[in-house]
Formats: structure tokens, C-alpha cells, sequence
């Protein structure tokens, strides 16, 4: 163990002590919106490289780089297209993440050598605030390890980098619950890489012209073109294993009994009750849904769940931003009845 790390409420003290962490080339936990992430300064290859470390990340994995200002962005990038700005207008500050052709001062390994970079501006209150007074762009991954499902409290990311890193702003639990929605740009075609809380359905009221990645729904195989590379990997998985099943409650039940041995669990809707296996439930609202979804996968953790069956989302609006972490979570395993 490296840090004797603190869980730190977010007096103004704690904000300048983080900020001065950061310019110092240390990582720490901060909250944002989607899920808390691990910052640190974009500019600093160091420091970057201690996240990679910390998380057990592949090397391959681009980080995002939080500002505090849509601003600051012309700092960062070459070039923003037209429809970039139109959505930027509407949804940043927000959990969206814009991949742009990305300036030289953005390290290859924050970028993991692409010639890109995702942008963000964190709509959370305490985001902004240590970006702001850290002074400097913050790369910042989620902040579980590698693999693991992402971190919707401080404690989620104590459970993770206890002894990683030094500090955790504690901001409370994350109101969207999944990661921001990640697109890039193809002439004024807009590509959704990875689903979030500004949906496919949000986009449009901005454009007509979105497509939705391929890696969103699918699993990828050999000769298929990554954009983004983190939608190749397993990943928020639970130690259990994760089966999606579609299907009304009836059949999920009988379903779900005759299967279970070991340590069964179902995840259903608040408004479902599940007979004969113990269960938790995770919302009615697809937005409910994202809220909690990573929490309650860290839950079956540390009940020792082995499998886990789940009550198929809505796969529409936010519900998509769900289904797509299920699919990873389940390694795209899916019965329909
Ligand atoms: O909500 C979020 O986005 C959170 C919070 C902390 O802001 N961050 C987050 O970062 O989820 P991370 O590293 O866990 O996921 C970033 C995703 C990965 O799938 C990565 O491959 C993709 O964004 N990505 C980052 N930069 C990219 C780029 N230049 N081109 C394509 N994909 C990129
Ligand atoms: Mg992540």
C-alpha cells in the first residue's frame, strides 16, 4: 500500500488540497455527474501513467479530458465542426463526451497514441470546481478497476483504490449513473461510440444525422473496425455471472427457479416481486435504471452472488446507455423466452 487514502468532504479546503494534488502529478477520486472518476493532469505523462497503473488499464484505452469551461476547448483541439458546436451548446455542460481532432499538447498517452481526444465538461458542481482550481485539463477514467463495474459513490472508489491514491472528494451518489454518452464526428454525421444519458433520441433534436456504432449492441469479432477502445473489452462485470433474460415476469420466474443452484440472485423491476430465488431491484425508469445499475452489480459482490439473472431493460432513450453496460456485464449473454 502506497497512500493511506481519504474519503474528504468537499469543504473548500479539500477542493484547493486536490486541486494542489493534481498539480503536484497525483491522482485523485473525484465526482462527477455519470460516475467518479480518477483525475489527473492531462499534460503531465506521468501522471497519467499512474492512472493506467492504478486501474490496470490497457495501455490501448483512451482517457477522456475533463474541462471546466466549453471555453478552454480550442485549447485542446484542432478543429470543431459545426454540428460539434451546435450540441455543445445544448448539452455541455453535461455527460457527453465529443471525440476531436486533439492538439499536441495532449500527450499520445492520454490519447493511447491516437490523434484524438475526448472532451467532456462535467455538469457537476465539484467537477468544475477542481478542474478549475486545479488549472489544468483532467484526464479522468472511471475510477474502478480495470473491468469492474464504475463507481457511483466515494466508497465504491475506496473499495477499488484504497492505498492507490492519496485523496476522494466525496460528492455524494452520482445522479445519471452511467458514463457519459461518447461520439465522434464522420463528415456531419454524428456516431454514437458508447450510449449515455443524452441519448440517440436527444441527438436528434439537434440532428437527424446519428448513427449508432456497431460495438454499441454487438459483440465485436475479429476484422471488425474500433473506434473506441474501450467497447472491446468485457467489462462492469460483477464477479457473478451476468444473464440477461427477455421475457414477462411469468416466464422469468419459472425461468430463473429451475436454473438457480449456487448462489442464485435476480435483478427486476421495483414494481416486479420474484418468487422462490432472493433478488434486488433496480427502478422501473430506464433513467432509474442507470442510477443504479452499477451499484446494485457491486452489491451482488458482497453478496457472494454466483449468478446473477436480470430483468431485460427498455431499449430505448437511457435504457439503451443500460442495455449496452448489461450486454458487457453479461459477456452478451442473452435468452430470450
Ligand atoms: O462519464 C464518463 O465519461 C466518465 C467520467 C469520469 O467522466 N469517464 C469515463 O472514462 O467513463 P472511461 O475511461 O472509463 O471511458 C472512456 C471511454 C472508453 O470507452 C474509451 O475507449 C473512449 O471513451 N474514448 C476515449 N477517448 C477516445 C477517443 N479519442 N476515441 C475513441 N474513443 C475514446
Ligand atoms: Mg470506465
Amino acid at each position: 500500500m502506497l497512500y493511506d487514502t481519504k474519503v474528504l468532504n468537499h469543504s473548500d479546503k479539500n477542493i484547493e488540497y486536490v486541486a494542489k494534488l493534481l498539480q503536484d502529478g497525483e491522482i485523485v477520486g473525484i465526482p462527477t455527474e455519470t460516475v467518479y472518476g480518477l483525475g489527473a493532469d492531462a499534460t503531465n505523462i506521468e501522471a497519467v501513467k499512474k492512472i493506467f497503473l492504478a486501474k490496470g488499464r490497457p495501455q490501448d484505452n483512451p482517457l477522456i479530458v475533463h474541462l471546466s469551461s466549453i471555453d478552454e476547448i480550442m485549447d485542446y483541439v484542432e478543429y470543431v465542426p459545426d454540428i460539434a458546436y451546435k450540441l455543445a451548446e445544448k448539452f455541455c455542460p453535461g455527460p457527453l463526451t465529443m471525440v476531436l481532432k486533439k492538439k499536441d499538447i495532449i500527450p499520445d498517452i492520454t490519447s493511447a497514441g491516437l490523434d484524438t481526444v475526448g472532451i467532456r465538461i462535467p455538469y457537476h458542481h465539484l467537477a468544475r470546481r477542481i478542474i478549475k482550481a486545479c488549472g489544468k485539463p483532467i484526464a479522468a477514467p472511471s475510477a474502478n478497476l480495470s473491468g469492474s463495474p464504475s463507481p457511483t459513490t466515494a466508497m465504491h472508489v475506496y473499495d477499488d483504490m484504497n492505498g492507490k491514491i492519496p485523496a476522494i472528494i466525496d460528492g455524494g451518489s452520482c445522479s445519471v449513473g452511467v458514463e457519459s454518452t461518447v461520439i465522434c464526428f464522420n463528415n456531419d454525421y454524428v456516431r454514437i461510440l458508447r450510449p449515455g444519458f443524452i441519448s440517440e433520441e436527444k441527438i436528434k433534436e439537434v440532428t437527424n444525422k446519428v448513427i449508432i456504432d456497431k460495438a454499441v449492441l454487438n459483440k465485436m469479432v475479429e476484422g471488425d473496425i474500433i473506434i473506441s477502445p474501450g467497447m472491446k473489452y468485457k467489462h462492469y462485470s460483477p464477479k457473478a455471472n451476468v444473464i440477461i433474460i427477455e421475457g414477462n415476469m411469468d416466464k422469468f420466474t419459472n425461468y430463473v427457479n429451475v436454473h438457480s443452484e449456487g448462489a442464485t440472485y435476480g435483478l427486476i423491476f421495483d414494481e416486479d416481486k420474484l418468487e422462490g430465488v432472493p433478488y434486488l431491484t433496480y427502478g422501473d425508469t430506464s433513467e432509474e435504471q442507470a442510477k443504479e445499475l452499477f451499484y446494485r452489480l457491486r452489491e451482488f459482490d458482497k453478496l457472494g452472488a454466483e449468478t446473477v439473472y436480470v430483468r431485460c431493460p427498455k431499449k430505448t432513450g437511457v435504457g439503451v446507455a443500460v442495455y449496452n453496460r448489461l450486454l458487457r456485464a453479461a459477456g452478451f449473454e442473452v435468452i430470450k423466452l
